[in-house]
């Protein structure tokens, strides 16, 4: 990472300024972190070899390929389009649906900090490739086209989206690209952050019986789009990306290790949890 003029690293300028933005509620992951680790191991059981690869070592070709892929699928980078604009599109909602402007803060806090891993994300596809640096990926999956038409639909996709950010960067703690591995632990801690952001607006809104019974419904749209997000259980690609080290556990175990966690947060907020095989497209 590079110096800044007074030769603090540049994420340090980025921490520093972070750390001026902080409020008592932002940024969340603190309250989850201070009660111990909020989420699950993902411990590999499978026998591999121990490969690590950092940024400028030459890299088999599968090994680089699966990199790329995984990388494609994590929107947030500097010179991805769409996600600029998915950024845009965030704002526009927080300006339409967001009740009070302490929520329209909270909103704006997300967007900086998924512009902070925007950097993170650019500086590995830069030393990885660099025309990915600055190629356009649309978001592919269609959990990010799921209408989102009341602060409910929002509270309900930073709760469940972000959290599916949290677990991959979870298993990447142990990944086996240094670059991936040394900014798992900052990508987890805001990604559950803004997943506990999503929380915190749907306990205020299922404090009203409407909230309750609005969110309840909505359920049904995002819980088995959020499952999907795992992809499919018998994927033939799961066992080489753990072969490799890019990831500890296969598709299914990941997806069942995030279902437990979702499942008590919502009976914690007196939601009944959908039937997981229901309205999904890969199971
Ligand atoms: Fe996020």
């Amino acid at each position: 990472m590079a110096e800044s003029a007074d030769g603090r690293s540049e994420m340090g300028v980025i921490e520093e300024a972070e750390r001026r933005g902080r409020t008592d509620l932002w940024p969340f992951w603190r309250k989850a972190y201070a009660q111990g680790d909020p989420l699950p191991q993902l411990t590999c059981t499978a026998s591999r070899p121990g490969y690590r690869f950092d940024e400028d070592e030459p890299l088999p070709e599968e090994y680089r390929s699966l990199l790329t892929k995984m990388l494609r699928h994590e929107g947030e980078r500097a010179g991805n389009k769409s996600f600029l604009g998915f950024m845009g599109t965030c704002l526009d909602l927080a300006e339409a649906l967001f009740p009070t402007a302490e929520a329209k803060l909270l909103k704006a806090e997300y967007i900086a900090e998924e512009l902070k891993h925007a950097i993170m994300f650019h500086r590995i596809a830069v030393g990885l490739q660099h025309d990915f640096a600055l190629r356009d990926v649309p978001y592919a999956h269609y959990t990010f086209h799921l209408p989102r038409e009341s602060w409910a639909d929002d509270a309900l996709f930073h709760f469940l989206v972000d959290l599916n950010g949290a677990f991959h960067a979870r298993d990447w703690r142990e990944s086996s690209y240094v670059p991936l591995a040394k900014m798992s632990a900052t990508v987890e801690r805001d990604e559950l952050g803004h997943s506990e952001m999503g929380y915190h607006f749907l306990r205020e809104i299922v404090s009203e019986r409407k909230g309750q019974a609005l969110v309840q419904c909505l359920l049904a749209k995002w819980y088995p789009a959020a499952l999907d997000m795992f992809g499919r259980s018998d994927s033939t690609n799961a066992p080489r990306f753990i072969h490799w080290g890019l990831k500890s556990v296969g598709n299914a175990e990941i997806r069942q290790a995030y279902k437990g966690y979702v499942d008590r947060k919502l009976e914690a907020l007196g939601l009944d949890v959908p039937d997981e095989r229901a309205n999904r497209r890969f199971l």
